[in-house]
């Protein structure tokens, strides 16, 4: 292919320096290649771009573009920002010929077949970067690939060149369920869907779950978490310790009930209510099925997943006909209806929000609590932020918290250490190791050509734990988010949630789940752990190896 024999370039075309409040400062990148800058057309170029309207500024990226296709150069992508242009491209270090290099010259690994079954394929992610580099293409046995980016310049070119329908590989095994069954299911969801199927129900909420429209069910959320608090209370044994994580899944659900549907599913009742307990199940089964089809045994993998996914469906279709039996009813289901979405798309949206919200919360909730206890100090300068917000110990938290934006979550708000805990939780241990892409266009990563269609993994947990990106990268220091001057940090790796038109759904729900539970923990509870050191295990998400049993003692006052 020609372009694989020229070079690559981003191009940095000022677009407004007046900083006006119409079109700000904006930059064209462009990225090119068998551009040869002859410095005369340069200027042409650059020369008299003061523009203080946005349709100036538009009229002109299509002037710089026509001119550069005159050049004979290929343009591969291009976006606009305010944020500084790498102009060199990082990879020309490595390959100081600037050439860019064929697929097939991409440095390849596997196939890897141990990690997978023994869920401990996040240690390979790691290992290849420190191995190979930060472009590696891992090859299956089925004869297809993979290509693992960990450099954030590749991150920001392939989340630039997502378009209006970003394109995810995942949740095969989810697809070919619904697609079976179209007596049910109209698409195959969130999930695994694709172009404009995916955005017909990505756009019934367009702003996500968790924004403004759920303030009225901050009461009833809390509430939720201080039984999750009780619950826990109750159970810790004579040593006041507990394996919580199961109480969090309970929890989990619980508050994902109260915000589609506006009522209490009793997942959090002294007995255990077996249909929740069921549902939790359901749903653990069903990302490790999603995993393991992932990588090999689709069929029996699909086999496994059909008991898992009647019951989840049989009983969330109850729901929601007991919830249109009101059809005055403020739950997110009666609004849904009364915009006009059809009861199966309901059905697969309310789905994907209660498998997309039971693991990932609970999960990062616990990673959290484990890294707090090894790190001295946290605790007592959380409590005293907490303190203020609840001074006593049956303060509503919303009550103080949110007084000033009326937002379900509102970070300037909470505790300025209980986010950077957070934060730093989702950077170390969060609950995915990053997300996934397939290129719609060719794009040059770390200086090899991908051709459109490739499957992309953004390897965003691995990427965090490099001393480039973070300093003592796997060390928990929350402070790294208070004290920016101290720490050295860029950010641009750092994506839990992933970005872009097609990032996660429940970014604002999760958000506020996670630091209203861990304000009422840290509120109530001094938190130690002291057995054995934890591990990862990843069925799909990132879970402890072992019972992780935290001693809570009671704070007194
Ligand atoms: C700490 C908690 C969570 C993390 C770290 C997380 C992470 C992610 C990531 C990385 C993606 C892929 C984004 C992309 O492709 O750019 C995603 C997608 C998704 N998440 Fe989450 N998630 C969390 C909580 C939740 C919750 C609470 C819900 C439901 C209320 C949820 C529902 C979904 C759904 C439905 C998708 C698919 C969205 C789509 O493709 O349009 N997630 N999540």
């Amino acid at each position: 292919m020609a372009v694989v024999d020229s070079c690559v370039d981003w191009i940095t075309f000022p677009m407004c320096r007046l900083g006006c409040l119409v079109c700000l400062e904006l930059n064209l990148y462009v990225q090119v290649c068998g551009f040869d800058p002859d410095p005369s057309l340069w200027t042409f170029v650059t020369r008299n771009r003061q523009h203080p309207c946005r349709m100036i500024v538009r009229h002109l990226k299509h002037a710089c573009l026509a001119w550069l296709l005159s050049t004979g150069c290929k343009v591969l992508s291009c976006h606009f920002s305010q944020e500084a242009s790498f102009e060199t491209p990082y990879w020309h270090r490595y390959f100081p010929d600037k050439r860019i290099r064929g697929f097939d010259e991409m440095p390849t690994v596997g196939p890897v077949t141990e990690e997978y079954k023994n869920f401990k394929i996040h240690e390979a992610y790691q290992r290849w970067v420190l191995e190979v580099g930060h472009v590696v293409k891992e090859l299956f046995s089925d004869g297809s690939c993979c290509v693992h980016v960990y450099h954030k310049d590749d991150f920001v070119t392939i989340y630039r060149n997502d378009g209006k329908y970003p394109l995810r590989k995942s949740h095969q095994v989810i697809a070919r369920y619904r697609r079976d069954r179209p007596h049910l299911y109209n698409s195959v969801g969130l999930g695994p869907g694709m172009g404009a199927e995916w955005h017909y129900l990505r756009r019934m909420l367009p702003s996500g779950v968790g924004g403004n429209a759920y303030l009225p069910l901050r009461q009833q959320l809390e509430e939720v978490a201080d039984d999750f608090v009780d619950l826990v209370q109750s159970n810790l044994d004579e040593n006041n310790e507990i394996d919580i994580l199961p109480y969090m899944f309970r929890w989990a659900f619980e508050s994902i009930g109260v915000i589609t549907l506006n009522r209490r599913l009793n997942a959090l009742a002294k007995v255990k209510n077996e249909e929740a307990e069921n549902l939790i199940e359901a749903a653990h089964l069903t990302n490790e099925i999603i995993f393991l089809s992932n990588v090999g045994d689709f069929e029996k993998q699909y086999e496994r997943l059909i008991p898992a996914q009647d019951y989840f469906a049989k009983v969330i279709m109850a729901y929601l006909l007991e919830a249109n039996l009101d059809p005055e009813g403020s739950c997110l289901v009666n609004k849904l209806s009364a915009e006009g979405a059809s009861p199966k798309d309901i059905l697969t949206l309310i789905l994907d929000l209660f498998q997309g919200a039971i693991g990932t919360v609970p999960l990062t909730l616990n990673w959290a609590l484990y890294q707090v206890c090894r790190c001295p100090g946290i605790q007592e300068r959380a409590r005293k932020d907490l303190l203020r917000i609840m001074p006593n110990k049956d303060s509503r938290y919303y009550e103080s918290a949110g007084r000033r934006v009326e937002l379900l979550f509102q970070a300037s708000n909470a505790s300025p250490i209980v986010q950077a805990i957070l934060r730093e939780t989702l950077r170390l241990s969060p609950p995915a190791i990053g997300n996934g892409r397939i290129n719609s266009k060719d794009l040059v990563l770390g200086g090899y050509l991908v051709p459109a269609g490739n499957m992309i993994v953004l390897q965003s947990q691995a990427a965090c734990r490099l001393e480039e990106y973070f300093e003592r990268p796997l060390e928990f220091i929350p402070d790294r988010f208070l004290d920016s001057e101290k720490y050295h940090k860029k950010g641009g790796v750092n994506r839990p949630f992933g970005f872009g038109p097609r990032a996660c759904i429940g970014q604002p729900f999760a958000h506020g789940q996670l630091t209203l539970a861990l304000s009422k923990i840290l509120r109530n509870f001094e938190v130690t752990y002291n057995r054995e050191e934890v591990g990862i295990i990843n069925r799909l998400h990132n879970e402890p190896d072992r019972p992780v049993i935290f001693k809570m003692e009671q704070v007194p006052h």
